[in-house]
């Protein structure tokens, strides 16, 4: 406003700046310098009189609270030592050679304006502010939830002693003042908003009032993804291993040879348990995609997904429950539609499973990498399923290899019966494993 041309401004104008500035200049002239001092609670302060005043006749010191002033003492060269008024009284010691006044012990309450008067006749005056503060106390750092996208709240909060700036750094470099609002005097907030890695980093407050400063630092570290898309990424893990195991159940009787087989009962288990798998693995992958949209919002590439992985697990469920309960029903599935659709659907699901959960996999992978914290380690979690999920087969291969080495022991004992016969000796009978061919199930492809 000053800077513009004096004829630009019109008249009501230069009467509101002479209104503005005539109290100003009136106030100065009236108040005289002031000085400003602060000290910490129960220490002592020096109150000293103007510096260019080289010789003192006369000290009047007093205490202005608002528009009220209160006297303290009045000292007259050649005098007497000045009676110290109440409340100062015995906690304040006036030197009579230069007319200062020393504060012993200060408290809150006497925080105010201190009004010295020398050498009456010219009127020599000087006011100091002082400010008894306490301490600031070590602020308490602390962060709302560090999830990559969102906005981030890290609050510096002083609990003790009046606080006059909080300041922030981040990595040790100042932030600019308005990074930080107060929420409060003594409590300051920092938003991030939308939190990437760059964000990530040592962040520090600096309380600090006249007397003392405290600094606190917080690590902020940001997990690119959520506890939901955590557990996300867990369930895809256990659900593409659950898949691999029961593809793993799928191939291993394409590649036997017709005669050996497996088949029967032993079959019927194999079947039972990778249907089952199959479908408690769709189950999962559809969960994941669930979890997904309802953190990301939904989108056809996981809609269409979820639609082709609730088929499958319906399917596979149909087949492992019939072959479970009622095996002799899949006999008189004659027709060859449900035939194929029984067949295809238990590889049709590994297939599907893995294609899902790799790609909710890779997605959940690029979200973590908005983040600054370390990739879940799934590997244990991984290991372990593989382990569980594949021990059924196992059992059922090591039946059925055994199986198969009693049908070898079988054909050799015949042997070694005739022989034994002829040679006379007792005849020793296998505990061998017969694979049936229960409700004369063969196989369902076939
Ligand atoms: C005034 O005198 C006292 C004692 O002689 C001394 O301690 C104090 O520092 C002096 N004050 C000033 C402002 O020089
Ligand atoms: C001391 O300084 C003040 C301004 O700070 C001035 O008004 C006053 O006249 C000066 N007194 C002497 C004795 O120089
Ligand atoms: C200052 O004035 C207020 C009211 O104006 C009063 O409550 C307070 O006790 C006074 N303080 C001192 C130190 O005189
Ligand atoms: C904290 O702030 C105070 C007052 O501004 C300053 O004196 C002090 O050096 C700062 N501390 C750090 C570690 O920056
Ligand atoms: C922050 O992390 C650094 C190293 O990464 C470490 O030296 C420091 O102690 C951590 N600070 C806090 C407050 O945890």
């Amino acid at each position: 406003m000053l800077t513009c041309h004096p004829l630009e401004l019109p008249g009501t104008s230069w009467v509101l700046l002479a209104g503005l500035l005539v109290p100003l200049q009136w106030a100065a002239e009236a108040g005289g310098p002031l000085e400003r001092k602060a000290a910490a609670v129960g220490s002592s302060v020096l109150l000293p009189v103007p510096d260019n005043v080289t010789h003192v006749y006369s000290v009047q010191w007093e205490y202005l609270n608002g528009t009220e002033s209160r006297s303290i003492l009045q000292h007259y060269r050649g005098s007497q030592n000045p009676a110290i008024h109440a409340p100062y009284a015995g906690r304040a010691i006036f030197h009579p050679s230069n007319g200062s006044l020393f504060l012993e012990d200060v408290q809150e309450t006497d925080s105010g304006i201190y009004k010295v008067t020398v050498n009456l006749g010219e009127r020599e005056s000087l006011k100091i502010q002082l400010e008894v503060l306490k301490p600031v106390s070590h602020p308490q750092l602390r962060s709302s939830a560090l999830v990559a996208q969102s906005t981030v709240e890290v609050l510096c909060d002083v609990a003790e002693g009046r606080v006059d700036t909080i300041a922030w750094k981040k990595d040790g470099q100042p932030l600019p003042p308005d990074r930080g609002f107060y929420l409060s005097s003594s409590i300051s907030v920092l938003y991030l908003r939308k939190v990437k890695k760059s964000d990530c980093g040592s962040y520090s407050c600096n309380a600090s009032n006249g007397i003392s400063w405290q600094e606190a630092s917080l690590n902020v570290t940001i997990a690119g993804l959520s506890p939901a898309l955590q557990d996300a990424l867990r369930i895809a893990v256990v659900a593409v291993v659950f898949a691999a195991v029961s593809g793993w159940g799928l191939i291993f009787p394409v590649c036997q040879s017709e005669k050996q087989r497996i088949r029967g009962e032993l079959w019927r288990w194999l079947s039972v348990y990778t249907c089952g798998l199959v479908c408690v693995s769709s189950v999962l992958a559809s969960t994941t995609g669930i979890l997904w949209m309802r953190e990301e919002g939904p989108s056809i590439a996981f809609i269409l997904p979820e639609i082709l992985l609730m088929y499958v697990v319906v399917v596979t469920f149909l087949v492992s429950a019939t072959v479970t309960f009622q095996p002799e029903k899949l006999i008189y599935l004659k027709s060859k539609t449900v035939q194929r659709t029984m067949g295809y659907a238990a590889p049709g699901g590994v297939v599907s499973v893995v294609l899902t959960t790799s790609f909710l996999i890779k997605n959940i992978y690029h979200r973590h990498e908005q983040g600054c914290m370390e990739f879940v380690d799934v590997t244990t979690l991984a290991v372990s399923t593989a382990a569980v999920s594949a021990l059924p087969i196992l059992a059922i291969f090591l039946r059925y290899h055994r199986t198969q080495g009693c049908q070898i022991e079988e054909q050799l004992q015949l042997a070694g019966r005739a022989q034994a016969l002829s040679n006379g000796s007792g005849h020793h009978q296998g505990s061998c494993f017969y694979p049936l061919e229960a409700g004369g199930i063969s196989h369902l492809a076939e």
